[in-house]
């Protein structure tokens, strides 16, 4: 090709391009002038970013329970099925009021309603199909192979409604423990955080934060959106999977990663390193060392002796490294070269740390918050359960919200953790036992009366109606 052609050919290149992004700036420009007004309805007012979504609720426990309880508090209607009399197993465990529906039920099941059905008589079938048809998410965390054996196969549930979403929680996934029963403790220990949690001469520890059963009803909540927002473009329903193990897994990633840097060398942010004690093949026990790359521990506070939440956990940020040697009155590290930059610190972790604790003995853990936050030291005090509960910042954001229940009373629980701006979260109590049978088997699903007399007659939503006393009979 001629030299001149080639130049014209890459010039009409050149405004090919030019004119294309042109016109992409424009369109962009259109869609922010058409774009919807901020809400006039005011923080939180302008209904609920989930409002239409239908769930059928097959959870129990708190995996699954607290996926859902997400959903609700989103505004999907979330409707538990529950077997009769009993229902989910949590009502009756640890209670606390006698006669009423336990912490541990109440606190995982707000926002929703209850109905009661035995999913394995020929009627509680017919009324689950109904489910099936109307609901947009089915949610289960039944031991594997649960489902499958009630007949909710989930070649059986797309053909009734190939738009459903079935979610399910399971402790493990395809693999050699696939069909094991698995609760919290289980999963902690399987997807690697009881292994790396705790002190190093200590056995492995289990953590109080519910990651294998919170954690992944979390994990399948985000599941479940995804879900539904591809079903907007393909209009098909998909499976969701969560296995806790990977969910704790996942919850570790930073583990993994120092597993990896092992094979580079000693993993010198651990205090370990510090106390030349040689690290082993696997990842060890890091106790309170922090986990990213800014070292840090849980110091003593003024109280420790008689306090067990006398404490704070300290970070040795590098930027402010300065800050925290004028604070605690060491100036003179700021430029001694064996603290003033953060590879020479590492070797001398235990010693610095002594150091400052020393100097946080002499405050609370509310002090040394203070001191340290006006010179954007970031420090953690331990905060017990009971000044969470008390702490107004979290009841005025509706995170720790008081509940008034008919039969146990005033309660506190944790309520959204997940603020939107256009979707605010009211917490309402949990649902009785079966308490919204009546209407839920009218009004959603739209059985005639004497549907709901028949269905309710082979004993599918609970008690069987008594039947008449027989009449006495005369003696001859
Ligand atoms: N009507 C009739 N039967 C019902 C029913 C209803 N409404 N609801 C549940 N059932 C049945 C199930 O079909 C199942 O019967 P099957 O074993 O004959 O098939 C039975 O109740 C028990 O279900 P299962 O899930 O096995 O309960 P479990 O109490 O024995 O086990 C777990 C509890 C949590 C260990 C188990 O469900 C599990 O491993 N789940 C997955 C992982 C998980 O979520 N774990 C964390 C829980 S927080």
């Amino acid at each position: 090709m001629a030299k001149k052609d080639k130049k014209a050919k890459a010039k009409d290149k050149r405004e090919k391009k030019a004119r294309k992004s042109a016109k992409a700036a424009k369109t962009k420009l259109q869609l922010v002038a058409k774009a919807p007004k901020i809400s006039k309805k005011g923080w939180g007012q302008d209904g609920k970013a989930l409002d239409g979504v239908k769930i059928l609720d097959f959870t129990h426990v708190q995996s699954g329970p607290t996926c859902t309880q997400l959903l609700a508090w989103f505004g999907a209607d979330v409707i538990k099925v529950e077997r009769p009399g009993t229902g989910d197993i949590t009502r009756g465990q640890l209670q606390d009021v006698p006669n009423a529906d336990s912490l541990y039920f109440t606190m995982l099941n707000h926002n929703k309603r209850s109905i009661t059905l035995d999913s394995k008589s020929k009627e509680g079938m017919k009324v689950l199909e109904r489910l099936v048809k109307t609901c947009d998410v089915l949610v289960e965390n039944f031991a594997p192979g649960a489902l499958d054996r009630m007949g909710l196969t989930w070649e059986r549930i797309h053909s009734w409604n190939p738009r459903m979403v079935v979610a399910s929680v399971k402790g493990f996934g395809p693999g050699p423990y696939e069909e094991c029963k698995v609760y919290e403790n289980v999963a902690q220990c399987a997807g690697g955080s009881a292994s790396t949690t705790g002190f190093r001469d200590g056995i492995p520890l289990v953590t109080g934060a519910q990651i294998g059963d919170s954690g992944t009803g979390l994990h399948l909540a985000l599941g479940i959106v995804s879900a539904l927002y591809q079903r907007i473009r393909t209009g098909r329903g998909q499976r969701v999977l969560c296995a806790m193990q990977d969910g704790v897994l996942n919850l570790c990633r930073v583990k993994l990663r120092d597993q990896q840097r092992l094979a580079h060398g000693p993993l010198r942010e651990y205090t370990q390193f510090g106390e030349d004690i040689p690290f082993g093949e696997a990842v060890p026990r890091a106790a309170n060392d922090s986990g990213g790359g800014q070292p840090g521990v849980i110091l003593k506070c003024k109280g420790w002796e008689t306090d067990p939440n006398a404490y704070i956990y300290f970070i040795t940020q590098a930027p402010v490294w300065e800050k925290i040697c004028d604070l605690i009155g060491e100036p003179a590290w700021k430029t001694h070269p064996d603290y003033a930059k953060p590879p020479a610190r590492l070797p001398r972790l235990k010693e610095i740390f002594e150091r400052i604790e020393r100097w946080t003995m002499t405050k609370t853990k509310f002090e040394v918050m203070n001191e340290c936050n006006a010179f954007d030291i970031p420090v953690g005090p331990i905060l017990s359960m009971k000044e969470l509960a008390e702490e107004p910042s979290l009841r005025h954001t509706g995170t720790v919200v008081e509940v008034d229940h008919p039969t146990r009373g005033k309660y506190l629980s944790v309520g959204n953790p997940i603020k939107l701006s256009d979707s605010i979260t009211e917490v309402k109590r949990s649902p009785l036992l079966g308490e919204h049978t009546d209407e839920i088997l009218g009004k959603v699903l739209k059985f005639t009366a004497s549907e709901i007399a028949e269905i309710k007659a082979s004993g599918a939503t609970g008690q069987m109606p008594k039947a008449p006393a027989p009449k006495a009979v005369a003696a001859e």
